[in-house]
C-alpha cells in the first residue's frame, strides 16, 4: 500500500516523523498496555534489560525506574529520529544509553542481559525468527522476554474505527497485525530458541483525551495515519469523517477506544 516512488526507507522515515509530533498522545495511549507487558517481564531492581524498537523512550523510562541505578536499560531502534528524542528524555537517567541498530543484527554482548522487552516494537522484522534469534543470544541462560503487540485489525477498535469511519479500510497495512495469531508468535519464538511461552490476549480502553487530541494521533499514526502520511489526498475526505465520528463517541470530554493485544513472555532455556 505504500505510495508509488515511496520507498520502505522513506515509508519508515515519515513514521519516525508522525511518531516524534505525537510521542506525548501518542503515550498516553500506549503507556498502559505497555506497562501491562512490564508487569509481566517484573524487572527486578540492578537487572539490565533491552527495550526493543524502543521509539521516543517512554519504557525505557518506565523500565529505568524499575531496574534503579544500580540497573541498566538499553534502548534498540533503528529510527534515528525518534533516538534522539529518547535519549533527549532519558538524559538525566545515568542508567538508560541507547543503540541505533535493526534488532535481527544488533551486536550487544552474547549472555549479557537479563531480560528483552518490547512495546509493539517487534512486528516489522524482516526475518522474525533471526531477530529473535539475535535476542535470545544476548540474554543470559534463563532470561526473561516479554514484549505487547497487537492482536487482529477486526479486534482492534483503536484502529478499525478510524479506518471505517474514514471508509479506508481496505487499505490497512498487515505489519502492525503480523503477530495477531498467537500460534506464529509461539511458532516463531520457538523456532528462536525460547521456551515457556505464553501469549495472553490483554484488552483495555484507551485515549490521548477528547475527540480533538484523538484525531491528532489517529491522522497521523496507526494505520489510518500510514495510508494518510503516504497519500495525503485521501486526507481532506478522511479527516471530517473521523472527526465526526470521534466526536459522536466523546463522553466526559474524552474518546476512549479499545485496544486488543497480546501480552507474551517466554525464556532463554537455563542451559543453553
Ligand atoms: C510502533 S513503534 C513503537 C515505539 C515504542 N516502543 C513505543 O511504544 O512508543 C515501533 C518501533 O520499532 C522500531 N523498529 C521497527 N523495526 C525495527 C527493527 N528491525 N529493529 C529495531 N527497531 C525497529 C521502529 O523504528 C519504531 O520505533
Amino acid at each position: 500500500m505504500t505510495r508509488p516512488g515511496l520507498n520502505r526507507r522513506a515509508s519508515a522515515e515519515l513514521a519516525a516523523q508522525a511518531w516524534v509530533e505525537v510521542s506525548e498522545l501518542l503515550d498516553l495511549q500506549l503507556s498502559p498496555l505497555g506497562l501491562w507487558a512490564i508487569a509481566a517481564l517484573d524487572p527486578q531492581p540492578g537487572e539490565t534489560v533491552v527495550d526493543v524498537g524502543c521509539g521516543a523512550g517512554q519504557s525505557v523510562l518506565q523500565l529505568a525506574e524499575r531496574v534503579g541505578s544500580a540497573g541498566g536499560v538499553i534502548g534498540v531502534d533503528i529510527a534515528p529520529r525518534l533516538l534522539a528524542l529518547a535519549s533527549q528524555r532519558a538524559a538525566e537517567l545515568g542508567q538508560a544509553r541507547f543503540v541505533e541498530a535493526d534488532a535481527q543484527s544488533v551486536t550487544l554482548p552474547d549472555a549479557s542481559a537479563d531480560a528483552v522487552f518490547s512495546r509493539f516494537g517487534v512486528m516489522a522484522f524482516a526475518d522474525p525468527v533471526a531477530a529473535f534469534a539475535n535476542l535470545r543470544r544476548i540474554l543470559k541462560p534463563g532470561g526473561r522476554l516479554a514484549f505487547v503487540c497487537w492482536r487482529a485489525l477486526a479486534e482492534n477498535e483503536l484502529d478499525l474505527m478510524p479506518l471505517q469511519a474514514a471508509g479506508l479500510e481496505a487499505m490497512a497495512d498487515a505489519t502492525p497485525f503480523s503477530f495477531a495469531d498467537a500460534a506464529i508468535v509461539r511458532a516463531t519464538l520457538e523456532a528462536a530458541g525460547f521456551e515457556a511461552v505464553t501469549a495472553r490476549a490483554h484488552d483495555a480502553p484507551v485515549s490521548s483525551g477528547d475527540a480533538d487530541a484523538m484525531a491528532t494521533v489517529l491522522l497521523r499514526v496507526g494505520p489510518l495515519g500510514r495510508i494518510l502520511r503516504e497519500t495525503p489526498a485521501l486526507r481532506a475526505t478522511a479527516e471530517p469523517r473521523l472527526r465526526a465520528a470521534l466526536v459522536a463517541r466523546e463522553t466526559d470530554g474524552a474518546v476512549a477506544l479499545t485496544a486488543a493485544t497480546w501480552v507474551v513472555t517466554g525464556q532463554r532455556p537455563p542451559a543453553s
